[in-house]
């Protein structure tokens, strides 16, 4: 089972969503293979506090190679990245937007992969999309954002019906939520009317925790077990693994 977070707006919290669960559906017991294709390299960061060898990179993808996955913790392994991956964005796309896909059907022994993309429907998003069975949307309570979740869920729908993949959305996971903010009740309101169906009931609160928790590479459910941030997470998380039927 592939999972990508994706949203092709920045800051959103996809890095945080997919570090959180690829360490949940670890510490399930579940064996995951967590893959950075972005070139900011911060799921990477999460995990790996010193350079990554080129070995376990990426970008060996897009030089025709296999990376290797590193073990990083109980059940977790990684292939991460590093900024050479950016070198690979302006490539001719169309010959190189199944290689993902095609690497991740040669990997074995993994439950779980959940991939990591960046803030642009690119190359390397749109690979990972193909690569995928699921997309998990995290977003902001904005109303910029309801635009943007129109034009993502339609490129979506694009990837896959354009290369015949799979791909289908999850859910959309709202992040950063001030409590008593009348504005994302009203923005809730909306996006439930035009989304609900996707909507994940879970919403994740802005917690200075989870940012402690992304720059340790400590999950929040260890960092702060207690607190509300971890709660929320461990919420989701039953609710996505309900989704998935596991
Ligand atoms: N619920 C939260 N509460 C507080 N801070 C958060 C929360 N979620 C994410 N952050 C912080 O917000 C910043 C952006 O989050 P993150 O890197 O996960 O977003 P992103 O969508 O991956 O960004 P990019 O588009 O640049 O890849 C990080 O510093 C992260 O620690
Ligand atoms: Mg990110």
């Amino acid at each position: 089972m592939r999972i990508v977070m994706t949203n092709q707006k920045g800051g959103v919290g996809k890095t945080t969503l997919a570090f959180h669960l690829a360490a949940l559906f670890a510490a399930d017991g579940k064996s995951v293979l967590a893959v950075d294709l972005d070139p900011q390299a911060n799921f990477t960061s999460c995990f790996l506090r010193k350079a990554l060898p080129p070995q376990h990179s990426t970008a060996q993808l897009y030089q025709d190679r296999r990376p290797i996955p590193i073990t990083v913790a109980d059940h977790l392994d990684l292939v991460g990245t590093d900024s050479d991956l950016s070198s690979y964005e302006d490539h001719d796309a169309t010959d190189r937007l199944g290689v993902v896909a095609s690497w991740l059907d040669t990997t074995t022994g993994y439950d779980i992969t959940i991939l990591d993309t960046p803030p642009a429907m690119g190359l390397f998003t749109k690979g990972a999309l193909l690569a995928s069975d699921y997309a998990m949307i995290p977003a902001d309570v904005s109303w910029f954002a309801l635009k943007g979740l129109a034009d993502l869920i339609s490129s979506i729908e694009t990837v896959r019906a354009s290369h015949h993949a799979r791909v289908r959305p999850l859910g959309i996971v709202l992040n950063n939520i001030q409590e008593r903010q009348s504005f994302a009740q009203e923005t809730w309101a909306t996006l439930d009317d035009r989304y609900g169906y996707l909507l994940f009931k879970t919403t994740i609160p802005e917690s200075v925790r989870v940012r402690e928790a992304t720059s340790q590479g400590i999950p929040v459910t260890r960092l702060d077990a207690r607190g509300k941030a971890a709660g929320a997470y461990r919420q989701l998380y039953r609710e996505v693994v309900a989704r998935l039927k596991l």
